[in-house]
């Protein structure tokens, strides 16, 4: 990490994994990295908070291990699990060769041949690239046990385990949590961590968003495409589009070679864009085209 000296230095580090941030997302990461913080990004769905973990990763030439989070997801399958049935192979085979020696079968059953590293211990595991980056990814998933266990783990980065001791790790990994915000994490685990709200991106930012993500797409359609995106954003809708669908959408409309949007074209493609009947249907009809007419009229404006 030792060029990471400034926001700078992040905002391009990011920005060369195609990436793209504003200051006070790139401040933040930067701080994160700097105190060795946990880093809580919250945000609606498709904003990038899961593709930051993964571009700093790769930035940063570091392991990116990810725990992705659950309804019922315990500390077995977040930490660490014992191979039961390989387990009582080894008991039969030993059995059956008559190897009782009971102190030395017990050691072997408990070492590393046996244990299954899951997420939690795999990243206070050394690496020779240093730390990796450990992702809690959709926290808002879990429920209210694991994440009292979580605040444990991440407090003093160790994790203990009966048969073995305790594990520590040399240098605590770099960590990244991201919530939809379906319910509200508990705030002893937020104060752990800095926090970032991971908005839509402007216009501008948007459009250096399409172009790192997708360059074949012309200029021109590439600024219908996310004045209208940014424009549908500010209608009353049950799930607005994420970045991800305005990539998504762009892609599409190439891959039928369209040139320019019109209210046909948008009624065919609406799929990309929205994911749910109501508001599929909210849009057809004069609808598409009032949206894209504002759309253009704020592009002819600025
Ligand atoms: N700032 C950005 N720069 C470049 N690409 C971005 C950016 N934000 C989002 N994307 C693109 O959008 C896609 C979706 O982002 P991501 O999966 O990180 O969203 P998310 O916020 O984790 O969504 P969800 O809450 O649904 O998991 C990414 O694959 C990436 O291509
Ligand atoms: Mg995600």
């Amino acid at each position: 990490m030792a060029d990471i000296t400034d926001i700078d230095a992040v905002q391009g580090l990011l920005a060369g994994e195609g990436y793209i941030c504003g200051r006070p997302l790139a401040t933040v990461v930067f701080l994160a990295l700097r105190l060795g913080r946990p880093l809580f990004l919250e945000g609606e769905a498709g904003v990038g908070k899961t593709e930051i973990a993964k571009a700093l990763a790769a930035g940063l030439d570091r392991r990116l291990i990810r725990l992705q989070c659950y309804e019922g997801l315990d500390a077995a399958t977040a930490v660490y699990e014992w191979n039961f049935p390989a387990q009582m192979v080894a008991i039969r085979t030993a059995e059956a060769t008559h190897q009782a020696d009971r102190r030395q079968l017990t050691a072997e059953l408990f070492s590393d041949e046996f244990l299954i590293e899951r997420p939690l211990l795999q990243a206070l595991r050394p690496d020779a690239r240093g730390a990796p980056v450990l992702l809690i990814d959709e926290l808002d998933r879990t429920d209210a046990p694991f994440e009292a266990f979580l605040l444990e783990a991440l407090s003093d980065f160790q994790v203990t385990i009966p048969e073995r001791g305790t594990i520590k790790a040399e240098a605590p990994p770099i960590v990244i949590l991201t919530s939809n915000r379906t319910r509200e994490v508990h705030d002893a685990l937020k104060r752990r961590c800095l926090y970032h709200w991971v908005d839509y991106p402007d216009f501008p930012r948007e459009m250096e968003i399409l172009r790192a993500r997708a360059p074949e797409a012309e200029a021109s359609l590439s600024r219908e495409v996310v004045a209208f995106v940014q424009q549908l954003r500010s209608e009353d809708l049950f799930k607005k589009p994420g970045v991800a669908e305005t990539i998504d959408w762009a892609k599409c409309l190439l891959a039928l070679d369209v040139i320019a949007l019109s209210p046909e074209v948008i009624a065919d493609t609406l799929g990309a864009i929205l994911k749910y009947q109501d508001d599929i249907a909210r849009l057809h009809g004069s609808e598409a085209k009032r949206i894209l007419d504002q759309a253009k009229a704020g592009l002819e404006a600025s």
